[in-house]
């Protein structure tokens, strides 16, 4: 048996612990887990890219099959309703005969629509955790994602298994390799069409198959903090190159970010001071700590280099006190990673979801939890020069310590992100992303 198999296993009994507990505490017997159904687009007859239920790939690597089911009760080996029509435009699935095979018992459904024999027959006691409300009404559930099942799931998601972790360092190995390639592609002067290409050339991930839509920015661009678009013409200069990337493995995803500089010093130094920041923080990670006090600390990062820079005239507690930090750095810290890129869970006090928001004037810090081992973050600390952001600050009490000259000279560059993706462990971190080979 493989390790990732024996790992598997582990993972499997898992989710069943998981699952007798959540459904133990809303009163149930089981849950059906629908992967999804293909969405068409409006007035026509082509169909978006399938993504599935972050529910089901929990359970299974099986990310491109609509109109699936699990039914589990965690205590009985679950079953897998496995779509497999008969087709002849599209591709149909082999039958499943992979390491996670032997977890399931396996049930091949040839119309989606005749999944209702392979349900269980009192759909009262089973909830239904999916998208499609509708359809899990027509086919008789009363509880349809109901809040304490989902509420303790996603609570429990934060803390990975080693399955889990496998997938997430496989998912990492892969966007490394694209990252690297980038680089080179980006030191050619080529285009962000022609980078993106690079970066999907090696990781072997297509647009549809990454965790989220690539940022391949060139320029000014990397100012634009979710800049999706790839221009096909390369730049007269190719200054700077912010390329936020992840890729995919087995439904995991890897969340990394790197800047470079073509051959200005000036801007070389400014992206080695946020990385410095970026490995600081890392090392700040461990068990115990808020993870808000990590952004609060990145933000004292942020000030201590808009000081020594000296775009700004104040000492780094002013900066930060006066709120400047956020004109620079608008943005949270990092977040979970998992089966999705913002993984679930993160603003939460406990099992029960009780809200623990964002403080107040850092709105969009995406995880409030306190650390602990298992969990799998992105520490992604930046300083931009936007300017709708900058347009802002010159029009407030704080334009006048601000070196205007300096930030103009600084504004063709972009902007820089460094993020790198960290599994807590009880004694130590391990960042992925370094210890795969990305510097
Ligand atoms: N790529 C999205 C993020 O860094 O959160
Ligand atoms: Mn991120
Ligand atoms: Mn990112």
């Amino acid at each position: 048996m493989s390790q990732q198999q024996a790992l598997y296993i582990e993972h499997i009994e898992e989710l069943q612990a998981r699952t007798r507990e959540a459904l133990q505490r809303e009163g149930l017997d089981g849950v059906v887990i629908h992967s999804g159904q293909g969405k068409r687009i409006f007035l026509d007859d082509n169909h978006y890219p399938f993504k599935v239920n972050p529910q089901f790939k929990a359970w299974l690597p099986v990310i491109d099959n609509p109109n699936c089911w699990i039914v589990a009760n965690g205590v009985d080996k679950p079953t897998l309703i496995f779509y497999r029509p008969e087709d002849f435009w599209h591709k149909v699935p082999p039958e499943p005969n992979e390491f996670w095979t032997q977890c399931f018992n396996v049930v091949l459904l040839q119309q989606a629509d005749a999944v209702e024999k392979h349900l269980p027959y009192d759909k009262k006691r089973y909830a239904y955790i999916g998208e499609y409300i509708e359809v899990a009404k027509a086919l008789g559930f009363e509880n349809v994602n109901p809040d304490r099942v989902l509420h303790y799931l996603h609570y429990q998601r934060a803390y990975k298994t080693e399955y889990e972790l496998l997938c997430m360092r496989e998912a990492n190995k892969l966007a490394v390799a694209g990252h690297q390639a980038a680089e080179r592609a980006f030191r050619n002067g080529e285009s962000e069409f022609d980078i993106n290409l690079a970066y999907a050339k090696a990781c072997r991930q297509g647009d549809n198959d990454v965790p989220y839509t690539s940022i391949v920015a060139l320029n000014e661009h990397a100012a634009i903090l979710h800049y999706m678009q790839c221009d096909t013409l390369a730049p007269k200069e190719s200054r700077s190159f912010l390329i936020d990337a992840g890729a995919n493995y087995h439904g995991y995803a890897a969340d990394i970010t790197r800047t470079y500089s073509q051959n200005s010093a000036m801007f070389s130094d400014l992206i080695q001071a946020v990385d410095k920041v970026t490995l600081t923080l890392i090392d700040g990670l461990k068990p115990g700590v808020a993870y808000t006090d990590i952004h609060l600390l990145a933000h004292d990062g942020i000030a201590q280099i808009l000081h020594d820079t000296g775009i700004v005239n104040l000492t780094p507690p002013d900066i930060v006190e006066m709120g400047i930090t956020r004109t620079f750095f608008p943005h949270g810290i990092g977040h979970f990673l998992g089966l999705q890129v913002h993984d679930v869970g993160g603003l939460v006090n406990d099992d029960r979801g009780t809200p623990k928001p964002a403080p107040e004037a850092h709105p969009f810090l995406r995880c409030t939890r306190i650390v602990e081992p298992r969990q799998v973050f992105t520490i992604e600390p930046g300083l931009y020069f936007i300017d709708s952001l900058l347009r802002d600050l010159k029009a407030s009490q704080a334009s006048k310590y601000i070196n205007w000259d300096t930030v103009s000279a600084y504004k063709p560059f972009g902007g820089i992100r460094i993020e790198d993706n960290i599994i807590v462990h009880r004694d130590k971190n391990e960042n992925m992303t370094r210890e795969l080979g990305l510097n």
